[in-house]
């Protein structure tokens, strides 16, 4: 008997629900932004798992990169009293969730399975809400990734993948050089944020990173080093085709797929792209993390909203167990692009991409340089990160300077504060 039956046994004795009934393992209704090609054959993989375990799932996608058009649906759901059963949901977004009371915990499943046990500390503590687990993550995701066209660079004359900024710089104006699109970039809120906290990471280092974007240290907001992130964030933007604005994320991959531009600045969902359209790391694409030295943690993860009916929350007993078992966590990962948020799964059949991620990962726990991201809401409330997106993609979208946008964004992080 798994693990997870036990859960359900319980569950059946207290809610008197029979293991006859027409859907003995539940019912889901699951909100999730996974609409790319690799998103979609990731999502996928958690459906079939789900329906493969005698479950029944509702598929509530919002289309819209990063999970703003989402968050949006989620809120006036809850407001009209009909929230999904289960939702995509992440960082301090778990916790304010949580306090509003709107969540059920999964904690008995957690228990049962251990999942204090197989899980980082760093994870383990943003799934929980007074001390209950009240969501389950499915990976680990890497936002600090330059994914670069082979062919592109070869044209350029580029043997390296860059490790400093300068060194992306120069190969940036050999590509512009070449008549190649130095960098593929979709011009969206969320998109110019995460190539921004990529620049700030390699500019200012993982404790500059985490005074500016996570504490919001004014002195840190205010200082040169931001400046001079601003002023490497003004080169990359004279390195974007004209096209560039509003572009999703996913259309940005393909032109590197299509070696029309010759890098991307994108977390490693990216690489679920490549990998759907039949691409071999190493060979058909490129990875390097962005220059800088530290880890910006992203993760998916699934909470669970209080809902009525044995049925659904039966559902999200099983969902949760599901996420968390080993083999779907591999199978998942392997097609979203990302790593096991489990510790204990081997990473053998993986690719080279995921196992410097994994190998980064563990070295930034270590030198203390792990830092939570700020555009993929791992680090500070939405609210306060909105001031963030604001304020890069004007600056991105203007000829502002750096010294104004440093003035601008610490004042407008003072007054939410
Ligand atoms: C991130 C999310 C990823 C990926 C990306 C683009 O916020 O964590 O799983 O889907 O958005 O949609």
């Amino acid at each position: 008997m798994t693990a997870y039956r036990h859960v359900f046994a319980a569950l059946a004795v207290a809610g008197g629900i029979t293991a006859s009934g027409a859907h003995a393992q539940g019912t889901v209704e699951v909100l999730h932004w996974w609409t790319s090609g690799g998103e979609a054959k990731a999502v996928g993989e958690l459906k079939s798992a789900f329906e493969g375990r005698g479950g029944t799932w509702i598929d509530s996608p919002i289309a819209g990169g990063g999970g703003d058009a989402a968050m949006t649906a989620l809120r006036a759901r809850v407001v009209a009293g009909n929230p999904p059963t289960a939702v995509q949901l992440k960082g301090p977004g778990i916790q304010e969730w949580a306090r509003e009371g709107a969540l059920n915990d999964v904690d008995a499943v957690a228990q049962e399975e251990n999942w204090d046990g197989v899980l980082p500390p760093v994870l383990a503590g943003i799934m929980k809400y007074e001390g209950k687990y009240v969501a389950a993550p499915v990976n680990i995701h890497r936002v600090d990734w330059l994914w670069a066209s082979p062919s592109a660079l070869e044209k350029a004359g580029i043997t390296e993948m860059p490790t400093t900024w300068d060194e992306f710089n120069a190969a940036a104006d050999k590509l512009q050089a070449a008549g190649i699109i130095p960098l593929a970039h979709g011009g969206q809120p969320w998109q110019d944020a995460t190539v921004f906290e990529d620049v700030v990471l390699g500019v200012g280092g993982a404790e500059f990173y985490r005074k500016a974007l996570v504490e919001l240290d004014q002195e840190a907001l205010k200082s040169d080093t931001m400046v001079a992130a601003f002023d490497q964030l003004r080169k990359l933007r004279g390195y974007v085709d004209p096209n560039f604005s509003g572009r999703d994320w996913n259309l940005a991959t393909a032109m590197v797929i299509r070696g029309e531009a010759g890098f991307q600045i994108m977390g490693d969902w990216a690489k679920g792209e490549f990998l759907a359209a039949g691409l071999e790391p190493g060979k058909d694409f490129l990875c390097a993390p962005t220059p800088g030295n530290g880890y910006v943690l992203n993760s998916d993860s699934f909470t669970f909203f209080k809902v009525q009916g044995e049925e659904n929350i039966q559902g999200q007993q099983v969902l949760a167990s599901l996420i968390m078992s080993p083999d779907f966590q591999k199978i998942f990962n392997l097609a979203k692009g990302s790593i096991p948020a489990r510790t204990d799964v081997p990473l053998d059949e993986f690719d080279e991409c995921a196992k410097r991620s994994h190998a980064d990962l563990v070295a930034a726990i270590e030198n203390d340089t792990l830092v939570p991201s700020m555009a993929h809401e791992m680090a500070i409330p939405r609210s306060i990160r909105g001031e963030f997106l604001d304020l890069v993609t004007a600056f991105f979208n203007s000829d502002m300077s750096s010294q104004d946008a440093v003035e601008q964004l610490a004042a407008a992080i003072e007054r939410v504060q």
